[in-house]
């Protein structure tokens, strides 16, 4: 059994959380929000807090409109170990969080966060460059066109659930070309490599170069994730493509695991996480953006049938 799925399984997860929260938007202050759920009931945050001096949500308490690149770090880290109090021991947060130029430089918002977060406690455990192909073309001529953001992988704790099998992605070696020695016989086959040349008997070697070039299901995955963005119309503000939240929900939680979003907007990471058989909890300050992702979710659950897992309740 996977190291990550026993210590998941050990927690009887689940068990402490409020059934009433379960599968909600909860309309509140983000730290409120969170106030409100049990300590360690959580597998997975999936989340992208307001970046900075982006955009006017239009509430009072809202985040991202600081003075100071400081005083929003400072709220995020409370925000974040509140986040950290509500996740068991093994769960992990994915965040991703956009840069902002100010006085023609970069201010370099995201690995300040991170750094901010790394000093709070939590466990830095890799970075993603998440890859827009289709990011907005722009106008400068003094510097590259940004394409990119972050994602970072937290974990509260070094034993963490990570199911890399979720997650991989297509070799770019499985030739008889590969770089490996033994051809064909590789394929598929642990073990089954005559180890001719000059790796021959490392056994580590082996594993990893097996694991690299010719695991049924794919190599690991890598850091850079090129996913398109995608339009919400019902939103004015930047949403999650949901191809990038089911790579984070299904390396964070099993089926029937808990995946929250304190910063849920239109609720992409609910929609995403309860078309795969995940439960959901999003928090937004905005009674409008709770509703709409009432909405979307209801719309999904009328489009999906009873058979993909869903109950009738679920519907009301
Ligand atoms: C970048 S958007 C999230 C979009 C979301 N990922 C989606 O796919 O729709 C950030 C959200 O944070 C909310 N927000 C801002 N300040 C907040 C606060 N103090 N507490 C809770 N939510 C807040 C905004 O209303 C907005 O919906």
């Amino acid at each position: 059994m996977k190291r990550g799925v026993w210590a998941q399984s050990l927690k009887g997860e689940n068990s402490v959380l409020s059934a009433s929260l379960l599968n909600t938007f909860i309309c509140d202050d983000a730290e409120a929000g969170l106030r409100r759920l049990s300590t360690g009931s959580v597998n997975t945050i999936v989340t992208s807090p307001p970046y900075y001096r982006q955009r006017d949500y239009g509430r009072l308490g809202q985040i991202g409109v600081e003075e100071s690149p400081q005083a929003y770090l400072d709220k995020l880290v409370r925000v974040f170990r509140e986040c950290k109090r509500t996740l068991f021991n093994n769960g992990t947060l994915w965040l991703n969080v956009g840069d902002k130029y100010d006085g023609g430089q970069l201010l370099g918002i995201p690995w300040k966060l991170a750094f901010a977060l790394q000093d709070d406690g939590w466990l830095l455990r890799s970075d993603v460059i998440w890859h827009k192909p289709n990011a907005m073309p722009s106008s400068v001529k003094t510097r590259p066109t940004t394409d990119h953001e972050y994602v970072f992988l937290f974990a509260k704790g070094s034993r963490y659930y990570y199911d890399a099998d979720a997650i991989r992605e297509p070799h770019v070696t499985l030739s008889e070309q590969s770089m490996m020695k033994g051809g064909r016989n590789h394929f598929y086959k642990r073990g089954g490599t005559p180890e001719k040349g000059k790796n021959g008997g490392n056994p580590n070697l082996h594993n990893a170069r097996w694991d690299q070039a010719f695991h049924p299901k794919g190599r690991n995955k890598r850091t850079v994730w090129r996913v398109p963005l995608s339009k919400c119309p019902e939103a004015h503000f930047a949403v999650f493509p949901e191809g990038l939240v089911e790579l984070c929900v299904v390396a964070g939680s099993r089926e029937g695991g808990v995946v929250l979003d304190p910063f849920s907007g239109s609720g992409t990471t609910a929609l995403v996480a309860r078309r795969l058989g995940r439960n959901y909890i999003g928090i937004d300050n905005n009674p409008a953006y709770c509703k709409m992702a009432e909405e979307r979710i209801g719309q999904q659950l009328a489009l999906v049938p009873e058979d993909l897992g869903y109950t009738p309740e679920d519907r009301h």
